[in-house]
């Protein structure tokens, strides 16, 4: 084999550090598939010196970024973060590489921008690593079911909260326990408030959205509501209900107000057990697709983690290695549908809410007739016993109802006499 593909990778850590190490012992079978030897030249990282999972050739090792971006055929950026993320992949797009990224922040973010330099300069921008680790649903949404048409998307696409609400859930660890191992154990951002605030997710949201409905979502489309107000009592009443707690990222169309559309949204949601998503263990991540034609599809597998994400960055170097050795492009940007974003209040789902209400007769009827007057149903009603002199919980489900027309009832809800809190609010995904 003649053809040489030359590699930059920016940033060791993690994922760039597996990423180096299996392109080091799959030599021979990535080139075989690419077409092309894949030559790592240089890895870009902040300390030569810092201590990472695999031993890098130091030769290898460099802190100029220019010098390791330019020249190279093909730039892998592992760098995470906005900037110099930004900067970095910019230039090499600018020089006609081709990039491979797992930064679902600066793509969200500055997506549009990069798709636009990549076209500019006739070569192509690849992503499959930043939206749920090792699952192909970059692929999957930019190719296998381009044809179709998708009407809803549901995920959990967020490792170290997956982890966090699971290990909670299974073990009764804390939160902040569950949270720290997640770090110890590579899955979470390098500040995990984006993790658990919902932020990556929303990004990654953003990201599917886009590809889904083809149209541009970028961050700020996604409303992001995190798990880190998720308590302990609130993992024990789902578990009543015979539910657990998700954070989950949804997108989907709405022709609600007469307006077509769509909304994208990323929250905590109340699972029942029996649905697909409930499973979903540790930092895996899961994708259900709702489809016109192919009806749904479920994408399922590790959603962090070095070795898994590393695997995505690779199918993404051999795609584009064999476009430069072969000819040839990834798809470019699908934006012509031109949807406009809507409120996600309009989303409508069932719901439970947890009120601590003063115990004394009439109450449980005055509480719902708050919502007979909202003309929603509820479909459950369970009240705990109360100790003598100390408020109640009662928790009630309701059928499916807009977010906008649930928050008019829970205003009026805080206003009753009656209710001392309202102590929760869930959606309740997959049950109409
Ligand atoms: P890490 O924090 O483990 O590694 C980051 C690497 O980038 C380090 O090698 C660091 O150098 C280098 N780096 C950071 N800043 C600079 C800079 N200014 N100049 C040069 N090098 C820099 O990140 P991960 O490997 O976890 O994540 C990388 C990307 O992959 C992110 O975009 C993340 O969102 C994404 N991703 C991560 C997943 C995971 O499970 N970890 C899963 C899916 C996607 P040094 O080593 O010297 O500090
Ligand atoms: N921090 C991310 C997660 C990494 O926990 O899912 C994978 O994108």
């Amino acid at each position: 084999m003649s053809s040489v593909q030359k590699i930059a990778v920016l940033g060791a850590g993690t994922v760039g550090s597996q990423v180096i190490r299996l392109i080091e012992e799959h030599q021979a079978d990535l080139a075989a598939r690419a077409g092309a030897r894949l030559q790592v030249e240089s890895v870009l990282v902040r300390d030569v010196n810092a201590k990472r999972d695999f031993e890098v050739d130091p030769a290898l090792l460099t802190t100029n970024a220019n010098e390791a971006i330019d020249g190279a055929d093909i730039v892998i950026e592992l760098i995470g973060g906005i900037e110099p993320a930004f900067t970095f992949v910019k230039r090499a797009l600018g020089n006609g590489s081709t990039v491979i990224t797992g930064n679902k922040a600066l793509l969200a973010q500055h997506g549009a921008q990069l798709y636009e330099l990549a076209e500019q300069n006739d070569t192509d921008l690849y992503y499959e690593a930043a939206v749920a680790g090792a699952i192909p649903i970059v692929y999957g949404l930019r190719e296998s079911i381009a044809g179709d048409r998708v009407n809803r998307l549901v995920g959990i696409v967020n490792g170290t909260t997956n982890f966090i609400l699971d290990q909670m859930t299974t073990t009764g660890a804390t939160y902040e326990d569950a949270l720290k191992k997640a770090q110890e154990l590579g899955f979470a951002e390098a500040d995990p408030t984006a993790d658990v605030e919902g932020l990556d997710a929303a990004a990654k949201c953003a990201i599917m959205a886009s590809l889904a409905f083809h149209t541009r979502v970028s961050m700020a489309d996604v409303t992001a509501q995190g798990i880190s107000s998720i308590t302990a009592e609130d993992i024990a009443q789902a578990a009543k209900s015979d539910m657990v707690i998700k954070l989950i990222a949804v997108a989907e169309r709405s022709n609600a107000e007469g307006k077509e559309g769509i909304t994208a949204a990323v929250y905590p949601a109340l699972i029942p057990v029996s649905h697909p998503l409930a499973t979903v263990a540790g930092a895996f991540n899961a994708i259900l697709l709702d489809n016109e034609s192919a009806g749904r599809l479920m994408f399922y597998g590790q959603g962090a983690g070095g070795t898994p994400t590393a695997s995505a960055v690779l199918s993404d170097l051999v795609a584009g290695a064999s476009h430069r050795v072969l000819g040839g492009h990834a798809p470019r940007e699908s934006r012509y549908a031109k949807l406009p974003i809507l409120s996600p209040g309009i989303a409508s789902s069932r719901f439970q809410v947890s009120l601590l209400v003063a115990d004394k007769p009439g109450v449980l009827a005055e509480v719902a007739g708050v919502f007979g007057q909202s003309g929603i149903s509820l479909i459950t009603v369970s009240q705990e016993m109360a100790k003598p002199g100390e408020a109640t919980r009662v928790t009630l489900s309701t059928s499916a109802t807009s977010g906008k027309s649930m928050d008019g009832v829970l205003a009026k809800l805080r206003d009753l006499p009656v209710v001392v809190e309202v102590a929760s609010v869930f959606r309740i995904e997959g049950e109409a």
